[in-house]
């Protein structure tokens, strides 16, 4: 290959520049370029010439998306997330930290997969076939029908996959471990990344198989190398989990085929990940409902309902500038709630500390757990415990009033469901108010014109 002409690629955005500077101008990251081959000059000469397509009518295509068929593996937190089963010629990415158990997710998903009606190619960039067997044993999967490869040259992964019977599902672990021969900067790179998942992109699209790419993530949460991977893949699924917990959650980012608001729940076990059917039950497992300073928030993740816990701490301080600090909760949402407290309902907070934390480390980005946050913040000030058998939920709105969310009766029926008897929430529009009691499980709903009335 002619030794062609270096430039200087940013390994946080992926911008080219011309020469090494300590900041790239792109992205803003200091420290962060590096001398890479262009990937632009490694197209293949006859891209030039150009072939002619073949251009297909809409309206032919029409009923064809309904059959579209979907592979089920079998683990139905990870098809629910994926919108319903992995679309064959599809590639997923799924970014999470290390140690968090993505390769102990895709080793369980290829086995339930993997049988007489599926092949399933597990390629590990990253361990010897052996520690791949090792951990199967482990998770009691020696016997599935998987087959392993330890693999990190893309052009001879699709060599080898493109032999044989064609596969349902490929998983690459890790996509940071492959490398191509058509460009030459170290595997890692973003050079290497962006041109090994062309490859296995291009693979999938042909061959018709899913892909699936593992993908490391940084200290700052994005999935290292470029995040132009993200923007190539049908899907971005995020594992993430909290190490001082077993639970695990895996939510999609990105899908071009289903929905971003599903999540699902695991619990790492010492025979790995087990399906949480009630992330309910798990979140209010370890509940101090006898303490002040906690309430139940009714919240819905996609389509599914989940009840968690919230906990505040209202301390004096000493400090000039109070803290405010807030787990699982947007900070400036905390604000907001603070300033609504003392703007309309009179409760001053300014010389006290503020902590918010979402129990069990779970991650809240509903405006409708806004009520819940001011129940627990109002119970911790005053020392009153609230009512062990009431959860809330609904919006505050900057005028103080409590506002209706979406998904009102399913948040109602699962807090019926887990014993719940009183709910303190907005009026759910265009119900017939307070009837939700009706149906004998239990739950009431009381309407509310201001938080306050929650004391
Ligand atoms: P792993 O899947 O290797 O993580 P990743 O691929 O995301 O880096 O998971 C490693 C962690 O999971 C490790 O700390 C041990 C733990 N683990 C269990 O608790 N139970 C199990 O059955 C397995 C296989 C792993
Ligand atoms: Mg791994």
């Amino acid at each position: 290959m002619a030794k062609r002409p270096a430039s200087f690629i940013c390994q946080v955005c992926g911008a080219a520049h011309t020469r090494w500077q300590g900041r790239c101008e792109s992205c803003g990251a200091w420290n962060s370029i590096a001398e890479e081959t262009t990937a632009a000059d490694t197209l293949p000469a006859n891209l030039r010439g150009g072939r002619k397509g073949r251009l297909i009518a809409l309206e032919s295509l029409s009923g064809t998306s309904e059959d579209a068929p979907r592979v089920r593996v079998g683990i139905s937190e990870l098809d629910r997330v994926a919108g319903g089963g992995l679309v064959p010629g599809s590639v997923l990415l799924i970014g999470g930290d290390p140690g968090i158990g993505k390769s102990t997710l895709l080793i369980q998903a290829s086995a339930a997969l993997a049988g007489a009606e599926h092949r399933v190619i597990y390629v590990s960039g990253e361990e010897a076939v052996a520690q791949v067997r090792l951990r199967a044993e482990r998770l009691g999967l020696a016997g599935a029908a998987v087959e392993l490869a330890a693999e990190t040259n893309v052009e001879d992964i699709v060599a080898t996959l493109s032999e044989g019977r064609k596969p349902a599902l490929v998983v690459i672990d890790s996509i940071q471990t492959m490398w191509t021969d058509t460009v030459e900067s170290a595997p890692g790179t973003v050079t290497q990344v962006r041109s090994s998942a062309q490859i296995l992109i291009r693979y999938a699209k042909r061959a018709g198989a899913a892909v699936i790419l593992v993908g490391h993530v940084t200290k700052d949460g994005q999935i290292a190398g470029p995040r132009v991977v993200e923007h190539m893949v049908d899907a971005v699924l995020s594992f993430e989990g909290d190490g001082a917990h077993h639970f695990r959650i895996l939510r999609a980012q990105k899908n071009r085929f289903g929905p971003t608001d599903e999540i699902g729940v695991f619990e790492m076990t010492g025979l790995g990940l087990s399906e949480v059917a009630n992330p309910s039950e798990l979140f209010l497992s370890n509940r101090d409902s006898g303490a002040p300073g906690t309430a139940v928030y009714a919240g819905m993740e996609g389509t599914r309902p989940v009840l968690v816990e919230i906990q505040a701490l209202v301390v004096p301080t000493n400090l000039g500038t109070p803290r405010r600090a807030a787990v699982g909760w947007d900070p400036s949402r905390l604000s907001m709630v603070l300033a609504v407290l003392e703007a309309r309902c009179g409760i001053k907070l300014g010389a006290h500390d503020v902590h918010l934390n979402v129990a069990g480390g779970f991650r809240i980005s509903e405006p409708a757990a806004d009520l819940a946050v001011a129940a627990a913040l109002i119970s911790s000030l005053s020392g009153a415990v609230l009512p062990h058998d009431s959860v809330y939920f609904g919006e505050v709105s900057l005028t103080g009033a409590v506002r209706a969310v979406p998904h009102a009766m399913a948040r109602l029926k699962e807090a019926a469901k887990l014993g719940f008897t009183r709910a303190v929430a907005p009026e759910a529009k265009g119900s017939s108010g307070g009837s939700s009691g009706g149906s004998g499980n239990g739950a009431a709903k009381e309407p509310l014109e201001s938080p306050l009335a929650t004391e």
